[in-house]
């Protein structure tokens, strides 16, 4: 049987599928795919491995005759038609738990680059403008004694919770059901969106995209943030009115924002890249060596399994 991968990934994925007697193909490019090609190269492949700059249209499934499994080589599955998919008899399956840690530190990596002007202080360095220290050069803020709101508290918002919680903070979250464990465990308490957006002075977003949460964070609900909140999103660009809250970061209505991801990424809005007051990352929340082959290895496995005829290991 005939395994597609839309781009190169971790060599042990690729061995591990040969080794059980697949015949592998990899698109090998520094781009994504475009929907013709991946039609074209997979049309005579049972399992897919996909990645989350694939948009897995109605078009695509349709045209993948053969396939059985699209294994995304991501937690998030919001570039697939999962329900068509579903309906072609195809099992779609992610790579959840696994990039758990290397999401929630990235998430904390923004939060302090943002609260203590990392990105500004490493701009003088490299400029070649630091002329000693200054009482008054770049003063940011601390962590200790402020209010973390955790917007989805599944497993990377609750180990984001976790390590900002060990900065002394207070951890408040808005998730659709209470998790007993997690406010055992951090003193967590759930509120409102609108009580979350108005009491905290760090936002972290960690919630699917979905019909749901397209915009969740938009112009009205955004008037509720205070002037010192440090809004950070590893999660997906939609979730936020990028254009609502670019015009906030402007006007300075809010400290600092931290960006791992876009509304229309890979394009960014050029106004963000004129505002000292963020930081912005290229989709980096599970770009570690840990998290990347392992997410490699859990989508072969997936295709594995569904395609020896047993049940997925990791379904969406
Ligand atoms: C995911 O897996 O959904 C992440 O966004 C990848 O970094």
């Amino acid at each position: 049987m005939k395994v597609f991968i839309t781009r190169k990934i971790s060599n042990d994925a690729v061995n591990l599928l040969r080794k059980e007697g697949f015949t592998v193909d990899v698109f090998k490019s520094n781009r994504p795919i475009t929907k013709v090609e991946l039609i074209q190269k997979a049309k005579n492949s049972e399992g897919v491995i996909s990645l989350l700059t694939d948009v897995i249209d109605r078009d695509i499934i349709d045209g993948l005759k053969k396939c059985k499994v699209i294994a995304n080589y991501a937690v998030g599955y919001n570039n697939i038609d999962v329900e068509y998919a579903k309906s072609k008899g195809i099992v779609v399956t992610n790579t959840p738990d696994i990039l758990t840690h290397a999401t929630a530190d990235l998430a904390v990596a923004l939060v302090l680059a943002c609260a203590r002007n990392i990105r500004a202080g490493e701009k003088i360095m490299r400029d070649n403008e630091f002329k000693g220290w200054e009482p008054q050069l770049l003063l940011g803020v601390e962590l200790r004694g402020k209010t973390v709101g955790i917007i989805g508290s599944g497993r990377i918002g609750q180990e984001t919770a976790l390590r900002l919680k060990s900065f002394g903070t207070k951890i408040i979250y808005f998730n659709r059901s209470k998790k007993a464990e997690f406010e055992k465990s951090t003193g967590a308490k759930k509120v409102s969106l609108n009580a979350l957006l108005k009491s905290s002075d760090i936002i972290s977003l960690h919630v699917p995209l979905t019909d749901a949460t397209y915009h969740l964070l938009n112009r009205t609900n955004m008037k509720l943030l205070k002037s010192n909140c440090i809004i950070v999103n590893t999660a997906r660009g939609e979730i936020i009115e990028e254009k609502e809250l670019i015009k906030l970061l402007k006007k300075n209505k809010i400290f600092s924002a931290g960006f791992d991801v876009y509304e229309n990424e890979p394009d960014v809005n050029k106004e963000l890249l004129k505002l000292k007051n963020v930081v912005l990352l290229p989709h980096l929340g599970s770009a570690t060596n840990e998290a990347r082959s392992e997410m490699a290895l859990l989508a072969a496995k997936n295709i594995i399994t569904v395609l020896k005829g047993k049940k997925a290991i990791t379904p969406v």
